[in-house]
């Protein structure tokens, strides 16, 4: 398995670096955020709307099978989420089923329990649509130690 971890305006350029049979078939764990910060706070969102990054890096490398996953979380909390009390969310998408199974394995074997599968790989627009929001609260909470949770009725 492969993760992005490039900065989100920099992912398509990083990941072509890469040759292509590093890429082939494998699956692609992408985290990345499409976040501005030339203009300083907040960042805005690059992509947004009607495509996402995951989107993106789908189409210009059809041959990954690219899975969204963990980017609604801090780093810290992505590997440890008992870092938050109580149940909170972590999402994923993408078009392999297989490769959102082995994601969620890895996710699992780190203490995640709700794991929400959004569907296919255009879900990313929901995902990272939730970060201007996500700093925004950062900033009011004083810490990236918090996460969203799902009541359902
Ligand atoms: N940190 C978090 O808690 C967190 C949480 C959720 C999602 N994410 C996402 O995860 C990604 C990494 O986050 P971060 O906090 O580690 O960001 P960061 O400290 O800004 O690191 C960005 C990384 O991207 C690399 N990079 C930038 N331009 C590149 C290029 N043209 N080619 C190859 N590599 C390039 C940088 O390499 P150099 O150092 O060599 O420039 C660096 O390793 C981001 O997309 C972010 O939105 C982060």
């Amino acid at each position: 398995m492969l993760l992005n971890c490039t900065a989100g305006v920099a992912s398509v350029e990083a990941l072509a670096s890469a040759a292509a049979e590093d890429l082939d078939g494998k699956v692609l764990l992408d985290v990345a955020n499409p976040l501005d910060f030339s203009h300083g706070m907040p960042p805005t969102l690059t992509i947004a709307g009607d495509d996402s990054l995951g989107e993106t890096l789908q189409r210009t490398f059809p041959q990954a099978r690219v899975v969204k996953g963990l980017n609604t979380v801090n780093a810290h909390v992505m590997v440890d989420p008992a870092r938050v009390p109580g149940e909170h969310v972590v999402y994923l998408c993408g078009n392999d089923e297989a490769a959102k199974g082995r994601v969620e394995e890895l996710l699992r074997s780190f203490g995640w329990r709700e794991i929400v599968d959004l569907g296919d790989i255009s879900g990313a627009r929901g995902t990272e649509g939730v970060l201007p929001l996500w700093v925004r609260l950062m900033g009011v909470l004083g810490t990236a130690d918090f996460n969203f949770q799902i009541r359902r009725a």
